[in-house]
């Protein structure tokens, strides 16, 4: 059965929740907060649980998802959970040969940039991850209320990964191939496209409330550039999952510039990192979405009165907005104090309180 073949009356427990309700822009109780990156990272009780256990192969285990992803859920009480996984958990899935290098990020064997390359990129199919189901179905009974968001890398940033063989700072093979190759790049993204749409809907189809897509590189592109040659596949993405009516984020970094076209994208919710402030964000993304953000991560690291004057003014800028999603521009950072986070959570909920 899918999330929308439910009878009314049954809707997901967490439908009431203030998380959703603010990706709905309706009234909520109090702001709702999470964290991008708040399983895993700096908690003592991930690294324990994680020790002698490779990353990608903790992904594949759905008890051990389970717990991670709880986690922070019960030491921070977030209004939201995080699927614990990665963006290339899909492509991994479908038998490319990558793996995630501790301190460094995913690590692609052979690039892809050739025609030929591309035939490497089958379809994913629900069998492919199975543990996603598995693991989702164990989280949402255990969650209860507290909605849950699935996640998948957007076309861009995987095809970054693919392209680049790992983690850039400048994006040139990716670019080249992008400007040198159009009709290559564009079946890239495309083919991408399905299999971040087929990642997205095994989350749903197993309970899902939420979905977020990560293009957190994105920001590297102009305007013109996103919209010619990115926009059509992260809207197919997009549409691929707007049936089942769970809300739908889109996030990257350094994307000031182009928050109006991801917002055009197909998005309910736009992410914004910490160089725009909110009530600008909401002028360059327009009406009809709520925003989520935007404290710098780095802010944590500073004494608790600046943490707590920081945290104000993104509540003041947020203050008009129809819908808002208190998190941090971008991950927690690998040091982050736990008890910072805890405390940016009470405080959120304190101060907005209605
Ligand atoms: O948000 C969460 O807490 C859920 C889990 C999650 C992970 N990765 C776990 C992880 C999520 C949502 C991601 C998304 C992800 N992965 C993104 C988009 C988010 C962003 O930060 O912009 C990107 C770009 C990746 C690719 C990736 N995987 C990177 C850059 C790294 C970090 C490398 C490092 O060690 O600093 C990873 C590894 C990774 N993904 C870890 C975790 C807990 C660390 C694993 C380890 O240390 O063994």
């Amino acid at each position: 059965m899918s999330v929308n073949d439910r009878p009314t009356g049954q809707q997901p427990k967490p439908y009431e929740s203030a998380f959703l309700k603010a990706c709905r822009r309706e009234p909520v109780p109090h702001t709702p907060v999470w964290f991008m990156r708040q399983a895993g990272r700096s908690l003592p009780e991930y690294l324990k649980v994680r020790e002698g256990t490779a990353m990608l192969e903790s992904c594949m285990r759905p008890e051990l998802v389970t717990e991670i992803t709880l986690q922070p859920v019960r030491r921070h009480h977030v209004d939201a959970a995080i699927y614990f996984s990665d963006i290339v958990v899909p492509l991994k899935a479908i038998g490319l040969d990558l793996d995630i290098k501790p301190g460094v990020g995913p690590v692609v064997a052979e690039p892809i940039r050739t025609r030929a390359d591309l035939a490497r990129l089958r379809d994913l199919t629900p069998e492919d991850v199975w543990y996603v189901t598995e693991a989702i179905g164990l989280l949402t009974a255990e969650l209860g209320t507290t909605p849950l968001i699935g996640f998948a890398g957007a076309p861009f940033t995987l095809a970054s990964y693919l392209v680049e063989g790992g983690p850039s700072r400048n994006h040139e093979h990716t670019k080249a191939l992008m400007y040198g190759d159009p009709q290559l790049w564009a079946d890239l993204l495309d083919r991408l496209a399905e299999i971040t749409s087929m990642f997205l809907k095994v989350q749903i189809e197993a309970g899902a409330s939420a979905v977020q897509l990560f293009d957190s590189w994105v920001g590297a592109l102009a305007p013109a550039d996103y919209r010619r040659s990115v926009m059509p596949a992260s809207t197919k993405v997009f549409d691929s999952v707007a049936s089942y009516g769970v809300p739908r984020i889109h996030f990257g970094v350094g994307t000031g510039e182009l928050l109006g076209l991801m917002g055009e994208a197909g998005a309910d919710v736009v992410g914004v990192d910490w160089r725009v402030p909110l009530d600008e964000a909401a002028r360059r993304v327009g009406p009809g979405k709520a925003l989520q953000g935007n404290l710098d991560p780095a802010v944590l690291f500073s004494t608790p009165e600046a943490v707590e004057a920081k945290t104000r003014e993104v509540l003041d800028a947020a203050a008009g907005l129809e819908g808002h999603i208190f998190n941090l521009g971008h991950g927690v950072l690998p040091t982050t104090d736990p008890d910072a986070l805890t405390r940016l959570v009470a405080s959120v909920h304190e101060q907005t309180v209605r």
